[in-house]
């Protein structure tokens, strides 16, 4: 077996079926997850790229004029693969998977129409993360796929849906929520909230029409709390085994690598560890230099130039090397382009320069 710092960015997308790129806003990380995608349908799998980023982008780098919804939809590409892409919708995911795991339609339905999911679950701390890594766990279990990229949100708390199950356990042990489901001597739920001080007080501050609904979605969502607790424990059995790899990337700015090395951190406080870096944007070599430098004032200064531009790609990408040392795994140089990424054709460049030219 060869090691984790011996392994290519192609070997990785040869063999894994989770992927998660990470790292600051304005790297390039929408950008290299879909040139990742590119490059493993272009291996013959059917990999399918996830943006939990809010910003339109991935539709924009992979020219989808209309832009991305929460199902995946299929890119028209040359190769023997698939490459899919979504944007993850939580309120969608949310119905979704209230849908699929409620005892019966009528519950659904119940849960679908209460005012305090409709109004408030949503916007609870973690849902979003928690919602994540739902997704995460179905794409991965969809038999269309056989890679999951993800590319997470340009935010420092990116990487919080590592702490999805923590969250789920959170909302469930909710004091509301465990008073709620409290068995009576009668083996009933309450029902009586006046009963309750703690219902009281909060139905001062809420407003009664507020809690009544909010009990009303809790006792509705009975049941169902095992089957989210389940999979959230799943998904982070999954992102810790060899079949998850998580890819860095920055750019050669000292405050981008700066970024990237706690995400590393974080991900070493999960128990998790880096898989490749990527270091996008580089300043671009244009080729060799001439053996002479010219001797005419327009070719002196051309070579001067390319000399000049020599010296900073190499003086940036030193100190990037440094700054990237503790990162003992597989690095990827990909130049800055003279354009954005916005086509299948321009991302097609990015894919070819993150795998078909040398890396170290
Ligand atoms: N190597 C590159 N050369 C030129 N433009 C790039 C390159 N990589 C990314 N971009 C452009 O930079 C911008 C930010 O990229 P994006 O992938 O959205 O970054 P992030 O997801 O990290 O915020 C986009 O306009 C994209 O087209
Ligand atoms: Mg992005």
């Amino acid at each position: 077996m060869t090691t984790l710092a011996a392994t290519t960015l192609a070997e990785h997308i040869g063999s894994a079926q989770i992927v998660v790129c990470c790292g600051s806003g304005g790297v390039g990380k929408t950008t290299v997850a879909a040139a990742l995608g590119l490059q493993a349908a272009r291996m013959g799998r059917r990999a399918v790229v996830a943006t939990i980023d809010p910003a339109k982008r991935l539709a924009d780098a992979l020219g989808v004029p209309g832009g991305l919804s929460n199902e995946p939809v299929r890119l028209t590409i040359d190769g023997p693969g698939e490459l899919w892409a979504l944007m993850l919708d939580t309120a969608s995911t949310f119905d979704g998977l209230v849908r699929a795991n409620a005892a019966t339609p009528d519950q659904a339905e119940r849960i679908l129409a209460n005012g305090f999911y409709r109004n408030v679950a949503g916007s609870l701390s973690g849902t979003q993360e928690y919602m994540a890594a739902e997704r995460l766990h179905a794409l991965h279990d969809d038999k269309r796929f056989d890679l999951v990229i993800i590319d997470t949100p340009p935010t420092r708390n990116a990487l919080d849906f590592l702490d999805a199950p923590n969250t789920l356990t959170k909302f469930i042990d909710h004091p509301l929520f465990k008073i709620l489901m409290l068995p009576t001597r009668r083996g009933l739920k309450v029902l009586n909230v006046a009963a309750q001080p703690i219902l009281r007080t909060i139905g001062k501050v809420v407003g009664g029409a507020a809690l009544t609904d909010a009990i009303a979605f809790f006792q509705a969502f009975s049941g169902m709390e095992t089957g989210f607790r389940q999979r959230a424990e799943e998904v982070m059995n999954l992102l810790h085994e060899d079949v998850s790899r998580f890819v860095l990337v920055a750019s050669p700015r000292a405050d981008t690598i700066e970024e990237a090395r706690y995400f590393a951190d974080r991900l070493q406080h999960s128990d998790l560890s880096v898989a490749a870096t990527v270091v996008n944007r580089c300043t671009p070599t244009f080729g060799e230099l001439p053996a002479s430098r010219p001797g005419d004032s327009e070719g002196a200064a051309l070579y001067d130039n390319l000399a000049e531009l020599k010296a900073a790609a190499v003086a940036e990408r030193t100190q990037a090397s440094e700054l990237l040392a503790d990162e003992a795994v597989h690095t990827t140089w990909v130049p800055t382009l003279p354009e954005d990424v916005h086509s299948l054709d321009s991302l097609d460049t990015i894919r070819g320069l993150l795998f078909d030219s040398a890396s170290e």
